[in-house]
This record gives structure tokens, C-alpha cells and sequence, in this order.
């Protein structure tokens, strides 16, 4: 009977101390959106960040979080401190604040990194007798934002490097800094896309697969088996995986379907539709996005999705929402040319990855719930020009269109 009074006064204090958290820091929407510039965020996605911050608090009385006390949680979950929250299963990957932060955070962290850091890794970050360089990824300790913030605040015992002594909102200053420090210092590609130099053949397409560095098809490669021959991660050491950036898009769709495509040290993703975008596979850090305004009234069934991308020579190839298909040169993300597929008047989206067979981009279509007869259509690869078309539903006079009968 003890045992039971106990356990519900305990269910009962943790689900207080949450009601109170979350009454707590949703005082007042209006408010928060004022303080982190958000008037263009709808209320339900404020409310969700709201929700998150409470199951975290949740969390944390029922003895999780270990990586943060109270009085942090508290510190970081309050609207001036800058950070965001997104839902997502560790507090590592939940807690985003380099990349949205402002210039004035910045600024006062760069200020700090002078007074407090230079000494021991030099002025630029480039490292000195005293401590390590930090214009590059891969830190030892890892690259996320909560990664560095612990190495500030707890220093490495047993190394020179002391804990910083901040409060947590100017530890994540000098966080952002770091980062900045990162990410401008990328030897490999920097922001502008100037670095990007793709040439992706026929011959690679065939044997893709085949190398492990690169994702260069759908699927991998065009067996389809969609496995990758990389044998370092094993079940062994699966766990000891650390994040090592985080890109977050702007979006309101929920889900991410897509399959990047990963080769020349570049990532390129079909974001939530119609969004394309390439990045630094080092620094996550954004060489070019293709953004694409499409009609409010598209025949969609289920939601703004796409599959993936197809690549070939130096473009990048997008089956576009509103049945176009589009080549972008994949060094810069500009418009090479754009073909309409199918209309969408007339129930038709496209929603698959295309794929490149020699210099032919092939291409289906979605629309099933509208209707559509559905086909797959292939263009040429430089020119965009039609090159066949095959309907999947054989029509009059065709082999097996008396088995379609009516509007079957
Ligand atoms: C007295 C010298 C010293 C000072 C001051 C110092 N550091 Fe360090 N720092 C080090 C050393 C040494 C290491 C390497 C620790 C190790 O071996 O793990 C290090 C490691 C780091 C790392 C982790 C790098 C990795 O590869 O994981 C970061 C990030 C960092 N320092 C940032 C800072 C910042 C920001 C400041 C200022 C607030 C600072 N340090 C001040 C000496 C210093």
C-alpha cells in the first residue's frame, strides 16, 4: 500500500513539475514570438516546441537529461537564450542553436573566444602550443552543439583545456563561434558553391555501388539493392555513432522521404518538396539550395513528397511536384533546363527520384488516386528533349486493354 501511495505521489510530482515547466515558459506566445523573431510561425508549431520543452522537463524529473542540470534546462529553454528545441529522441540531436543564431550572439561570442581562448588556440582558432586547432570538423569530442558546450563547461580533465565558467546562454555564444570557426575554414567547400567541380559518367553510374564513398542513384545502384558495401559500422561499435551536424529545414511538412545523393565530398537532398539542396558532407554547411514555388491547388494525395534526386555529368535532376522535371547544374543549383512531364490539371504529380541510364533521364509519375494513366517517360539528358514515353496501361488496340474494361 506504501509502495503504491509513494509511487503515485511520485507520478504526481513529476507531472506537476511538468504542467509548471510548460505553464511556465508558454506564458504567453505573443510574447515569444516578439523575443525570437518567430511572428511568421504558426501557433501550432510554437506549441510543439512548447509540448517538447515540457516532455523534456518530464524526462528530466523522472531522472533523464543527465547531460544537463535544472538550472541549464531552465537557462536554455527560455526564449532569450536563443536555442531551439525539436522534438527527436536525444537532447543532443533535440538542441539547435548554432544555426540559427543571431549576429549579436555571434558577435559576443567571438568576443569571448578573444579574451578567453586565443592564448591557447590561437587567434583565428588555428591552434597553438597550448591547445588544439579549431577551424576544422571532426573534434575529438564531437561536432554538435551540445558536444561543444560540454567540453566548455566541464573542460577535459586531465588535458590543459579548462572548464569555461560561463553561464550557459554565453557558453552557447562561444559555441556559435566555434562552430563559425568550423564551418568557414572548411578546406574542402565553402558556401557559394565556386568549389563544387562534379563530372559524374555513365561509366560511374554503371559501376555505382561499387564504390562506398558514394551514393550516386535511388537506390545505390542499378541492381537496386540499396546496401552499401561500407564495413566499418558494425553492431559492435554501432553505438558508439556521436552527431556530427545537424541541418534542420525550414519547413512545416513533418516527414523527409528523400534518399541524398552523396559524391565529390557533397550531400544533395530533395528537401520537403520543392526544395533542393547540396551540402558540405563535412560541415553540413549549405553550397546551394534550389527553392521552387509550385501552385497552392496541386492533385496531391498524401502530402508535398519527393524520393530523391538523379545525377549525371555535372546536373542534378528533380521530378518536381508540379510535374516538371528539372535540371539544375549541381555546382552552382541553377536552372539548366525544365520539361513538363505531365500537368497536373490533368490529376498528375511527380513525386519519384529519376534515375539516368547513359544519356537518358527516366522519370515516372504519381497520380493514381486522381485518375491518371500512368507512364514512364524518358528525356535527354542535355537538351531535355523527349526520347519515348511508355504508357503502363496498354490502350486501344493494345495488347491487354480488353482486360481494363469500363473505367477499370
Ligand atoms: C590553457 C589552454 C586552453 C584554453 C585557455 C582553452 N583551451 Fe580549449 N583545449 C585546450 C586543449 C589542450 C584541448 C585538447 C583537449 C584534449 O586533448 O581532449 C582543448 C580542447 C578544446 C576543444 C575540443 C576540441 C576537440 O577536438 O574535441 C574545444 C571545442 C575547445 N578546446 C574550445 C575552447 C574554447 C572555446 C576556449 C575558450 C573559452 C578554450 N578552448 C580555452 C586548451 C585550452
Amino acid at each position: 500500500m506504501k509502495i503504491k501511495k509513494l509511487a503515485f505521489v511520485t507520478s504526481a510530482a513529476v507531472i506537476l513539475i511538468g504542467t509548471v515547466c510548460a505553464a511556465a515558459l508558454s506564458w504567453h506566445p505573443i510574447h515569444w514570438k516578439s523575443v525570437v523573431g518567430l511572428e511568421s510561425v504558426s501557433n501550432e508549431k510554437i506549441w510543439q516546441s512548447f509540448s517538447w520543452r515540457a516532455q523534456l522537463c518530464l524526462q528530466k524529473a523522472k531522472g533523464g537529461v543527465p547531460e544537463l542540470s535544472w538550472t541549464e534546462l531552465w537557462e536554455l529553454m527560455r526564449p532569450e537564450s536563443g536555442v531551439h528545441w525539436i522534438e527527436g529522441r536525444s537532447v543532443e540531436g533535440s538542441l539547435v542553436y548554432s544555426s540559427t543564431a543571431s549576429a549579436g550572439d555571434r558577435a559576443a561570442g567571438a568576443c569571448t573566444f578573444r579574451k578567453r581562448c586565443t592564448g591557447c588556440h590561437g587567434n583565428d582558432g588555428s591552434g597553438g602550443l597550448h591547445g588544439p586547432s579549431l577551424n576544422r570538423s571532426g573534434y575529438k569530442h564531437g561536432d554538435s552543439d551540445l558536444a561543444i558546450y560540454k567540453v566548455l563547461r566541464d573542460g577535459v580533465p586531465g588535458t590543459a583545456m579548462p572548464s569555461a565558467a560561463l553561464p550557459p546562454r554565453e557558453l552557447m555564444q562561444v559555441v556559435a563561434h566555434v562552430r563559425t570557426l568550423q564551418v568557414n575554414s572548411s578546406k574542402d567547400l565553402k558556401a557559394g558553391g565556386s568549389r563544387l567541380a562534379l563530372r559524374v559518367s555513365s561509366e560511374r553510374l554503371q559501376a555505382a555501388g561499387t564504390n562506398p564513398d558514394e551514393w550516386l542513384t535511388y537506390s545505390g545502384s542499378y541492381n537496386g539493392w540499396r546496401h552499401s558495401s561500407l564495413t566499418e559500422i558494425t553492431p559492435a561499435n554501432v553505438a558508439q555513432l556521436r552527431i556530427r551536424w545537424i541541418k534542420q529545414f525550414d519547413t512545416n511538412d513533418p516527414v523527409i522521404e528523400g534518399t541524398p545523393l552523396v559524391t565529390g565530398g557533397a550531400i544533395f537532398m530533395a528537401a520537403p518538396a520543392p526544395h533542393v539542396v547540396a551540402l558540405d558532407a563535412k560541415t553540413g554547411g549549405v553550397i546551394w539550395e534550389y527553392e521552387r514555388s509550385i501552385p497552392a491547388d496541386l492533385p496531391l494525395c498524401c502530402g508535398r513528397n519527393n524520393r530523391g534526386l538523379a545525377v549525371h555529368g555535372s546536373t542534378v535532376f528533380l521530378g518536381s511536384l508540379d510535374g516538371y522535371l528539372v535540371a539544375l547544374n549541381a555546382n552552382d543549383g541553377k536552372v539548366i533546363w525544365q520539361t513538363l512531364v505531365a500537368s497536373p490539371s490533368d490529376g498528375y504529380s511527380i513525386t519519384g527520384a529519376p534515375l539516368v541510364v547513359d544519356h537518358s533521364v527516366v522519370v515516372g509519375v504519381a497520380g493514381g488516386e486522381f485518375g491518371i494513366r500512368g507512364f514512364l517517360a524518358a528525356y535527354d539528358v542535355s537538351t531535355g528533349q523527349r526520347q519515348w514515353k511508355f504508357q503502363t496501361i496498354p490502350g486501344p488496340g493494345e495488347a491487354g486493354h480488353e482486360t481494363w474494361e469500363s473505367d477499370a
